[in-house]
Protein backbone atom coordinates (compact mmCIF):
# COMPACT_ATOMS: atom_id res chain seq x y z
CA UNK A 1 0.00 0.00 0.00
CA UNK A 2 1.21 3.15 -0.47
CA UNK A 3 0.33 6.55 1.55
CA UNK A 4 0.89 9.61 0.52
CA UNK A 5 1.26 12.21 4.00
CA UNK A 6 3.71 14.01 2.54
CA UNK A 7 1.07 17.22 2.54
CA UNK A 8 -2.59 17.98 1.83
CA UNK A 9 -1.19 19.83 -1.39
CA UNK A 10 -0.93 15.90 -3.12
CA UNK A 11 -4.48 15.65 -3.69
CA UNK A 12 -6.16 14.42 -6.81
CA UNK A 13 -9.38 15.98 -8.09
CA UNK A 14 -12.16 13.45 -7.67
CA UNK A 15 -14.37 12.06 -10.59
CA UNK A 16 -17.17 14.55 -9.92
CA UNK A 17 -14.92 17.31 -9.51
CA UNK A 18 -12.97 17.07 -12.87
CA UNK A 19 -16.45 16.48 -14.45
CA UNK A 20 -17.41 19.98 -13.23
CA UNK A 21 -14.42 21.07 -14.69
CA UNK A 22 -13.87 20.03 -17.99
CA UNK A 23 -17.80 21.51 -18.11
CA UNK A 24 -16.76 25.25 -16.97
CA UNK A 25 -18.01 27.95 -18.61
CA UNK A 26 -14.73 30.15 -19.89
CA UNK A 27 -13.83 33.58 -20.33
CA UNK A 28 -11.01 35.58 -20.22
CA UNK A 29 -10.15 36.18 -16.63
CA UNK A 30 -7.86 39.26 -17.23
CA UNK A 31 -10.80 41.29 -18.61
CA UNK A 32 -13.29 40.08 -15.66
CA UNK A 33 -14.86 38.05 -18.16
CA UNK A 34 -14.67 34.58 -16.70
CA UNK A 35 -18.13 33.63 -15.78
CA UNK A 36 -16.46 30.19 -13.34
CA UNK A 37 -14.00 32.60 -12.01
CA UNK A 38 -16.38 35.63 -10.84
CA UNK A 39 -18.74 32.90 -9.49
CA UNK A 40 -15.85 31.69 -6.87
CA UNK A 41 -14.89 34.74 -6.01
CA UNK A 42 -17.89 35.65 -5.23
CA UNK A 43 -18.86 32.39 -3.60
CA UNK A 44 -15.77 33.16 -1.28
CA UNK A 45 -16.50 36.51 -1.02
CA UNK A 46 -19.98 35.50 0.42
CA UNK A 47 -19.18 32.94 2.70
CA UNK A 48 -17.21 35.69 4.82
CA UNK A 49 -19.07 38.60 4.24
CA UNK A 50 -16.16 40.37 1.96
CA UNK A 51 -17.04 42.51 -0.77
CA UNK A 52 -15.00 40.81 -3.29
CA UNK A 53 -12.30 38.05 -3.76
CA UNK A 54 -9.41 37.49 -6.28
CA UNK A 55 -8.32 34.23 -8.11
CA UNK A 56 -4.85 33.74 -7.35
CA UNK A 57 -2.18 31.08 -8.91
CA UNK A 58 -1.24 30.17 -4.98
CA UNK A 59 -1.55 30.85 -1.58
CA UNK A 60 1.82 32.40 -1.47
CA UNK A 61 0.92 34.62 -4.12
CA UNK A 62 -2.67 35.29 -2.38
CA UNK A 63 -0.12 36.44 1.00
CA UNK A 64 2.08 38.21 -0.92
CA UNK A 65 -0.37 40.57 -2.66
CA UNK A 66 -2.45 41.45 0.68
CA UNK A 67 1.80 42.11 1.91
CA UNK A 68 1.69 44.26 -0.35
CA UNK A 69 -1.83 45.68 -0.08
CA UNK A 70 -0.92 46.52 3.27
CA UNK A 71 2.76 48.23 3.41
CA UNK A 72 4.62 50.80 2.08
CA UNK A 73 8.33 50.41 1.80
CA UNK A 74 10.31 49.95 4.65
CA UNK A 75 7.88 49.10 6.90
CA UNK A 76 7.33 45.69 9.19
CA UNK A 77 4.87 43.09 9.34
CA UNK A 78 4.18 41.31 12.70
CA UNK A 79 4.17 37.41 12.52
CA UNK A 80 4.57 34.57 14.22
CA UNK A 81 8.21 33.23 13.83
CA UNK A 82 6.96 29.91 12.33
CA UNK A 83 4.78 31.95 9.90
CA UNK A 84 4.62 30.38 6.25
CA UNK A 85 5.08 34.47 5.28
CA UNK A 86 8.17 34.46 6.95
CA UNK A 87 9.66 31.11 6.68
CA UNK A 88 8.36 29.67 3.33
CA UNK A 89 7.84 32.36 0.47
CA UNK A 90 11.26 32.43 -0.47
CA UNK A 91 11.65 35.91 1.29
CA UNK A 92 9.36 37.52 -0.72
CA UNK A 93 7.85 39.68 2.00
CA UNK A 94 11.81 41.65 1.21
CA UNK A 95 11.68 40.86 -2.26
CA UNK A 96 8.03 42.12 -3.44
CA UNK A 97 7.04 44.30 -0.77
CA UNK A 98 10.57 45.58 0.65
CA UNK A 99 9.37 45.10 4.33
CA UNK A 100 10.89 43.82 7.66
CA UNK A 101 9.49 40.97 9.66
CA UNK A 102 9.04 41.43 13.41
CA UNK A 103 9.17 37.73 14.85
CA UNK A 104 7.29 36.42 17.49
CA UNK A 105 7.69 33.48 19.18
CA UNK A 106 4.21 32.25 20.03
CA UNK A 107 2.98 29.00 21.57
CA UNK A 108 2.50 26.00 19.04
CA UNK A 109 2.20 29.06 16.44
CA UNK A 110 -0.53 31.14 18.20
CA UNK A 111 0.47 34.75 18.79
CA UNK A 112 -2.21 37.17 21.10
CA UNK A 113 -2.56 40.96 21.29
CA UNK A 114 -0.59 41.09 24.21
CA UNK A 115 2.59 39.66 22.25
CA UNK A 116 1.85 41.97 19.32
CA UNK A 117 1.80 45.12 21.50
CA UNK A 118 5.26 44.16 23.21
CA UNK A 119 6.40 43.91 19.41
CA UNK A 120 5.14 46.86 17.76
CA UNK A 121 7.58 49.63 17.01
CA UNK A 122 7.33 52.99 18.43
CA UNK A 123 7.13 55.28 15.47
CA UNK A 124 10.80 57.61 15.22
CA UNK A 125 13.12 57.61 12.25
CA UNK A 126 15.34 54.39 13.09
CA UNK A 127 12.70 51.82 13.48
CA UNK A 128 10.46 49.99 10.45
CA UNK A 129 7.11 50.93 10.66
CA UNK A 130 4.53 48.23 11.77
CA UNK A 131 1.51 48.52 9.55
CA UNK A 132 0.59 44.68 9.52
CA UNK A 133 -0.09 41.81 11.65
CA UNK A 134 -0.49 38.56 9.77
CA UNK A 135 -2.32 35.39 11.82
CA UNK A 136 -2.10 31.94 10.50
CA UNK A 137 -5.05 29.85 10.78
CA UNK A 138 -4.26 26.84 11.13
CA UNK A 139 -0.61 27.17 12.15
CA UNK A 140 1.12 24.91 10.00
CA UNK A 141 4.45 24.60 11.86
CA UNK A 142 2.37 24.88 15.22
CA UNK A 143 1.26 21.03 14.35
CA UNK A 144 -2.34 22.47 12.99
CA UNK A 145 -3.14 24.31 16.05
CA UNK A 146 -6.38 26.80 15.50
CA UNK A 147 -7.26 30.46 16.88
CA UNK A 148 -10.57 30.32 18.18
CA UNK A 149 -13.07 33.71 17.59
CA UNK A 150 -12.46 34.85 21.12
CA UNK A 151 -8.83 34.59 20.68
CA UNK A 152 -9.37 36.52 17.56
CA UNK A 153 -11.09 39.22 18.66
CA UNK A 154 -8.66 40.88 21.37
CA UNK A 155 -6.32 40.99 18.27
CA UNK A 156 -8.59 42.28 15.89
CA UNK A 157 -9.34 45.15 18.51
CA UNK A 158 -5.60 46.27 19.47
CA UNK A 159 -5.08 46.40 15.70
CA UNK A 160 -8.04 48.64 15.07
CA UNK A 161 -7.00 50.77 17.77
CA UNK A 162 -3.55 50.95 16.58
CA UNK A 163 -3.63 51.28 12.98
CA UNK A 164 -2.33 48.12 11.89
CA UNK A 165 -4.19 46.46 9.19
CA UNK A 166 -4.81 42.48 9.97
CA UNK A 167 -4.67 39.87 6.95
CA UNK A 168 -5.84 36.29 7.93
CA UNK A 169 -3.28 33.48 6.21
CA UNK A 170 -5.99 31.11 5.98
CA UNK A 171 -4.30 28.45 3.89
CA UNK A 172 -6.19 25.80 6.41
CA UNK A 173 -9.20 27.96 7.58
CA UNK A 174 -11.73 24.87 6.94
CA UNK A 175 -9.43 23.20 8.79
CA UNK A 176 -10.05 25.51 11.54
CA UNK A 177 -13.37 26.00 10.89
CA UNK A 178 -14.52 22.46 10.92
CA UNK A 179 -12.99 22.11 14.38
CA UNK A 180 -14.50 24.76 16.10
CA UNK A 181 -17.56 24.90 14.23
CA UNK A 182 -17.25 28.50 13.94
CA UNK A 183 -18.86 30.60 11.68
CA UNK A 184 -17.27 32.15 8.93
CA UNK A 185 -19.06 35.05 8.35
CA UNK A 186 -18.03 36.05 11.95
CA UNK A 187 -13.92 35.48 11.14
CA UNK A 188 -14.70 38.11 7.64
CA UNK A 189 -16.01 41.20 10.05
CA UNK A 190 -12.13 41.22 11.97
CA UNK A 191 -9.57 41.06 9.04
CA UNK A 192 -9.17 43.76 5.89
CA UNK A 193 -7.90 40.52 3.78
CA UNK A 194 -8.39 36.68 4.12
CA UNK A 195 -6.31 34.31 1.96
CA UNK A 196 -8.17 30.55 1.69
CA UNK A 197 -6.34 27.82 -0.12
CA UNK A 198 -8.46 25.53 -2.56
CA UNK A 199 -6.03 22.51 -2.95
CA UNK A 200 -5.43 21.98 0.32
CA UNK A 201 -7.51 19.57 2.57
CA UNK A 202 -10.19 21.25 -0.32
CA UNK A 203 -8.50 18.84 -2.44
CA UNK A 204 -8.37 21.67 -5.41
CA UNK A 205 -5.84 21.04 -7.78
CA UNK A 206 -4.88 24.36 -8.48
CA UNK A 207 -5.59 28.04 -6.56
CA UNK A 208 -6.07 30.45 -3.52
CA UNK A 209 -8.47 33.29 -3.44
CA UNK A 210 -7.79 36.93 -1.94
CA UNK A 211 -10.71 38.23 -0.37
CA UNK A 212 -11.52 41.83 1.19
CA UNK A 213 -12.97 44.74 0.05
CA UNK A 214 -13.78 46.48 -3.72
CA UNK A 215 -11.07 48.94 -3.26
CA UNK A 216 -8.56 46.02 -1.70
CA UNK A 217 -9.42 43.88 -4.82
CA UNK A 218 -9.24 46.52 -7.57
CA UNK A 219 -5.30 46.92 -6.16
CA UNK A 220 -4.87 44.02 -5.71
CA UNK A 221 -5.92 43.16 -9.59
CA UNK A 222 -3.23 45.39 -9.96
CA UNK A 223 -0.57 43.71 -7.78
CA UNK A 224 -1.29 40.24 -9.39
CA UNK A 225 -1.04 41.19 -13.02
CA UNK A 226 2.25 42.59 -12.31
CA UNK A 227 3.24 39.14 -10.13
CA UNK A 228 2.39 38.01 -13.21
CA UNK A 229 -0.63 35.92 -12.15
CA UNK A 230 -3.40 37.31 -14.53
CA UNK A 231 -4.63 34.03 -15.79
CA UNK A 232 -7.04 33.95 -18.64
CA UNK A 233 -9.62 30.70 -19.31
CA UNK A 234 -9.02 30.36 -15.61
CA UNK A 235 -12.49 28.98 -14.97
CA UNK A 236 -11.36 25.50 -15.57
CA UNK A 237 -9.49 25.61 -12.20
CA UNK A 238 -11.93 28.09 -10.48
CA UNK A 239 -15.00 25.44 -11.34
CA UNK A 240 -12.40 22.77 -9.51
CA UNK A 241 -12.15 25.14 -6.49
CA UNK A 242 -15.71 26.36 -6.15
CA UNK A 243 -16.95 22.58 -6.00
CA UNK A 244 -14.13 21.98 -3.26
CA UNK A 245 -15.85 25.01 -1.35
CA UNK A 246 -19.06 23.48 -1.84
CA UNK A 247 -18.20 19.78 -1.09
CA UNK A 248 -15.13 19.28 0.27
CA UNK A 249 -15.59 21.35 3.72
CA UNK A 250 -17.92 19.39 6.20
CA UNK A 251 -15.42 16.47 5.37
CA UNK A 252 -11.75 18.08 6.83
CA UNK A 253 -13.10 16.38 10.21
CA UNK A 254 -12.22 12.90 9.18
CA UNK A 255 -8.92 14.30 8.13
CA UNK A 256 -8.60 14.90 11.95
CA UNK A 257 -10.01 11.93 13.21
CA UNK A 258 -7.48 10.23 10.97
CA UNK A 259 -4.76 12.11 11.87
CA UNK A 260 -5.41 11.73 16.08
CA UNK A 261 -5.63 7.81 15.46
CA UNK A 262 -2.18 8.52 13.93
CA UNK A 263 -0.82 10.73 16.81
CA UNK A 264 -2.28 7.75 19.26
CA UNK A 265 -0.09 5.48 17.79
CA UNK A 266 3.29 7.29 17.73
CA UNK A 267 3.05 8.70 21.20
CA UNK A 268 4.31 5.27 22.67
CA UNK A 269 6.41 4.65 20.43
CA UNK A 270 10.58 4.18 20.86
CA UNK A 271 12.38 6.95 19.38
CA UNK A 272 9.20 9.44 19.40
CA UNK A 273 10.72 12.07 22.00
CA UNK A 274 7.54 14.29 21.56
CA UNK A 275 4.39 14.81 19.55
CA UNK A 276 2.80 18.50 18.94
CA UNK A 277 -0.82 18.38 20.28
CA UNK A 278 -3.12 17.78 17.41
CA UNK A 279 -5.87 19.80 16.36
CA UNK A 280 -6.76 19.42 13.38
CA UNK A 281 -5.08 17.04 10.30
CA UNK A 282 -1.35 17.92 11.06
CA UNK A 283 0.73 15.62 13.31
CA UNK A 284 4.15 16.71 13.70
CA UNK A 285 6.80 14.80 15.91
CA UNK A 286 10.39 14.90 16.97
CA UNK A 287 12.36 12.06 16.63
CA UNK A 288 15.59 10.87 18.67
CA UNK A 289 17.18 9.66 15.00
CA UNK A 290 17.61 12.20 12.04
CA UNK A 291 14.33 13.17 10.37
CA UNK A 292 15.79 11.95 6.92
CA UNK A 293 16.41 8.55 8.00
CA UNK A 294 13.04 8.35 9.56
CA UNK A 295 11.35 9.52 6.37
CA UNK A 296 13.56 6.80 4.56
CA UNK A 297 12.38 4.06 6.78
CA UNK A 298 8.88 4.92 6.45
CA UNK A 299 9.07 5.17 2.25
CA UNK A 300 10.41 1.41 2.65
CA UNK A 301 7.13 0.64 4.32
CA UNK A 302 5.27 3.04 1.54
CA UNK A 303 4.59 6.05 4.18
CA UNK A 304 5.89 9.48 2.59
CA UNK A 305 6.05 12.07 5.43
CA UNK A 306 8.06 15.20 5.46
CA UNK A 307 11.33 15.87 7.12
CA UNK A 308 9.98 19.37 8.78
CA UNK A 309 13.54 19.99 10.22
CA UNK A 310 16.69 17.70 11.85
CA UNK A 311 14.44 16.08 14.21
CA UNK A 312 10.94 16.86 13.27
CA UNK A 313 8.50 14.65 11.17
CA UNK A 314 5.48 16.10 9.79
CA UNK A 315 2.19 13.38 8.53
CA UNK A 316 -0.73 15.14 6.76
CA UNK A 317 -4.05 13.66 6.17
CA UNK A 318 -6.16 14.60 3.52
CA UNK A 319 -9.16 13.97 1.25
CA UNK A 320 -7.46 11.40 -0.39
CA UNK A 321 -6.40 9.09 2.37
CA UNK A 322 -8.88 6.13 3.58
CA UNK A 323 -9.50 4.96 7.09
CA UNK A 324 -7.89 1.80 5.27
CA UNK A 325 -4.63 3.47 4.89
CA UNK A 326 -4.91 4.96 8.27
CA UNK A 327 -5.40 1.35 9.54
CA UNK A 328 -2.85 0.13 7.71
CA UNK A 329 0.07 3.18 9.05
CA UNK A 330 -1.11 2.12 12.56
CA UNK A 331 -0.16 -1.46 11.81
CA UNK A 332 3.10 -0.31 10.31
CA UNK A 333 4.23 2.41 12.34
CA UNK A 334 5.83 0.21 15.81
CA UNK A 335 8.05 -1.71 12.86
CA UNK A 336 8.96 1.60 11.40
CA UNK A 337 10.09 2.97 14.65
CA UNK A 338 11.40 -0.22 15.87
CA UNK A 339 13.86 -0.25 13.09
CA UNK A 340 12.48 -3.87 12.37
C1 LIG B 1 -0.01 28.20 6.04
C2 LIG B 1 0.29 28.27 4.57
N1 LIG B 1 0.15 29.44 3.93
C3 LIG B 1 0.39 29.57 2.62
C4 LIG B 1 0.80 28.49 1.88
C5 LIG B 1 1.13 28.70 0.42
O1 LIG B 1 0.34 28.01 -0.46
P1 LIG B 1 0.87 27.60 -1.92
O2 LIG B 1 1.63 26.35 -1.76
O3 LIG B 1 -0.39 27.47 -2.70
O4 LIG B 1 1.72 28.72 -2.42
C6 LIG B 1 0.97 27.24 2.49
C7 LIG B 1 1.43 26.07 1.71
O5 LIG B 1 1.71 25.02 2.18
C8 LIG B 1 0.72 27.14 3.89
O6 LIG B 1 0.90 25.98 4.54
Amino acid sequence: MYVNLLSDTVTMPTEAMKSVMMNAELGDDVFEQDPSVNALQEYGAGLFGMEGGLFCPSGTMTNQVAIQLHTGRTDAVICEEGSHIYQYETGGYAYNAGVAITPIRGTNGKITADQIDRHTHPQNDWYPRSSLVVIENTCNKGGGSYYTLSEIEPIASYCREHNLALHLDGARIFNALAATREDPLAWGRHFDTISICLSKGLGAPVGSLLLGSKKHMQEARRLRKVMGGGMRQAGILAAGGLYALQHHRDRLVEDHVHAAKLADVLSGLPGVRAIRPVATNIVIVEVDDPANEVVQRLAKKGIAAAAMANDLVRFVTHLDVTSEMIDYCCDVLPAVFNRA
